[in-house]
Formats: C-alpha cells, structure tokens, sequence
C-alpha cells in the first residue's frame, strides 16, 4: 500500500457537474488493478477529516484518473484542485474484480450514474485478456452519461434523452434476454438499488456476477470496522466493503 502526496495535473468537466481528476503516481499507476480504489485525502488542512474512496478511472504511464460529481465537501474541493496542487493518496485498496482467466469469454459491463468509474480500467484489462465486451451504462439524462474509453456501448436514461427511456438493468435484461451471449459474467458498478436489480437477474438466470460497492467509509483498509457488508452464510456475519470488497460476488453477500 502507497501513502503519497501527488501532484494534479488538472480537473477537467466530462458531464454536467462530472469531474476527471488526473494526478502523478507511477507507484499506484503501475501496481493498481482494475476494480480496486484509492482513498484520498482531500486537502492539507485536515478538513474534511476522513479520506474519501474513489475508485481508479483509468491509468495512462504514471498518470492516474478518478471521475466524480460534485457531491459534498470533498468533492467540492476535489473539483476546483488545479496543477501544481497535490492530493493525498491511500492504495491502491480492496479486492479488484476478477477479470482475467475464468469460464466466461463475454463480459457484461454495466454502470449506473458514476458507476461508470471502474469501466474504463476494467475494460482495458479485458481487451488484453481477449474477452469480449458489452456495456451498459445508465443516468438520468443525457449530458450525465461519460461513454468514453468502452465497448460496444448501450446507453439509457431515465428521462429518454438518450438511448434506450428507462433504468440500466431494464435495458440490460431485454438486450441479454434478446440476444443469450455466450459463457457471459456480468460486473456492475453503481447505487445500491440497481446492484439488488442486477445480483437478482443474475442469480434468477444463473449468470456469475461481481457487483462493486460504495459505502460509508473510514480508514479503507480493515481498521476501524466501519464498513460492514451482511455475508449471506459461512461462519462471519460481515465482511469489509474496504479490504473484503468492494468488489463481490453477489452469491456472498446480502445487497
Ligand atoms: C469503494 C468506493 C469507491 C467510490 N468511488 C467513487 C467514484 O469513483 N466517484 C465518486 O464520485 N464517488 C465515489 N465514491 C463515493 C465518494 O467516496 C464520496 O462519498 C463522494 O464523492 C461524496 O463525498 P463528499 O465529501 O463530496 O460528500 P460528503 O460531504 O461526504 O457528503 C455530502 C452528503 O452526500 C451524501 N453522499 C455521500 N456520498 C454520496 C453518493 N455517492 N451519492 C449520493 N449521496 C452521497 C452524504 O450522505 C451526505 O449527506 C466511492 C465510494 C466508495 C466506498
Ligand atoms: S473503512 Fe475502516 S474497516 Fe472498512
């Protein structure tokens, strides 16, 4: 685990209110892995006080990319950094999704609103272990929705602006019902109410499935206990979201 102030080489607008981050890390660049995420401390001044989690956009060389919206104090402050300022970095952390080897040679992407953070990376990832891809990603409108650096891209919105008019899993249940691709595995990144959705379908239609969780954290890495995930049996009752996740099988845990 890497602890360093790195520095940003900029903020840039990729929807409305939805941010890129890019900051210098060779050390996390070149060791993080698809699915895991970095915990970020925001600024110098110890406020706000707690790290907050984001998981890696992309890698590019030594540069690293989040994307967030502007959501709270963190954010707030996330989005007006600009180069020559630094942000403090935690990771890379957690348990990444299982992309490479496996049964399945299609992977089912989806996202939902931001979601789409860990899609890009894991996407690149697949490419190179020659598997194909489907994605699908949902937001409400249409300037929220960031298709860049995917495949075989289909797109809804919740208010029909764009693509397909209605929720994410909706059109991913009707394209997969339509089409049965082969020896599929699905991974999915977004609210907790589209990963119910989604680990649902999943399991009705015996499809393996890793969703990716976010949940209040601290520490990020199995200290504080402050992330617990309900395990559906074995002999713990919880997991950690930040060192047993957040990525999961959804046969494991209780969404
Ligand atoms: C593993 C992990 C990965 C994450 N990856 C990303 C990522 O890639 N991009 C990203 O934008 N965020 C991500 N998050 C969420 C992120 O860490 C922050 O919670 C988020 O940016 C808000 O922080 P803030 O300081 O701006 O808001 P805060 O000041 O902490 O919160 C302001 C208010 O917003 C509510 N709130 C907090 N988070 C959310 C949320 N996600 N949606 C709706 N309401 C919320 C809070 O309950 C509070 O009422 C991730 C979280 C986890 C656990
Ligand atoms: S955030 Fe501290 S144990 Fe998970």
């Amino acid at each position: 685990m890497i602890q360093a102030e790195c520095p940003v080489l900029g903020v840039r607008e990729v929807g409305s209110a939805i941010f890129v981050l890019t900051f210098v890390s060779e050390a996390i660049s070149s060791s993080v892995l698809a699915g895991q995420f970095i915990n970020i401390k925001i600024d110098a001044s110890n406020d706000p006080l707690l790290r907050r989690p984001f998981s890696v956009y992309r890698t590019n060389g030594p540069e690293v990319e989040i994307i967030f919206n502007v959501i709270g104090k963190g954010s707030s402050i996330l989005h007006r950094k600009r180069e020559g300022d630094t942000v403090g970095v935690l990771g890379p952390l957690g348990v990444p999704f299982s992309l490479s080897g496996g049964d399945f040679t299609t992977a089912l992407l989806i996202g939902g609103g931001l979601g789409v953070a860990p899609l890009p990376i894991s996407t690149a990832v697949l490419r190179k272990a020659g598997k194909s891809i489907l994605t699908f990603l949902g937001s409400r409108t249409a300037n929220q929705l960031v298709g860049n650096h995917l495949e075989s891209l289909h797109v809804a919105t919740d208010d029909g602006t764009a693509g397909f008019h209605g929720t994410v899993v909706d059109l991913f249940k009707k394209h997969y019902r339509e089409t049965h691709p082969s020896h599929p595995k699905i991974f999915a990144c977004g609210p907790t109410r589209m990963l119910h959705a989604v680990a649902e379908f999943a399991m009705a239609e015996d499809i393996p499935c890793e969703v990716s969780m976010e949940g209040p954290m601290a520490c990020g890495f199995g200290i504080c206990q402050g992330c617990p995930v309900e395990l559906v049996d074995g002999d713990k009752k919880y997991a950690l979201m930040c060192k047993d996740g957040p990525t999961f099988d959804v046969r494991r845990i209780r969404i």
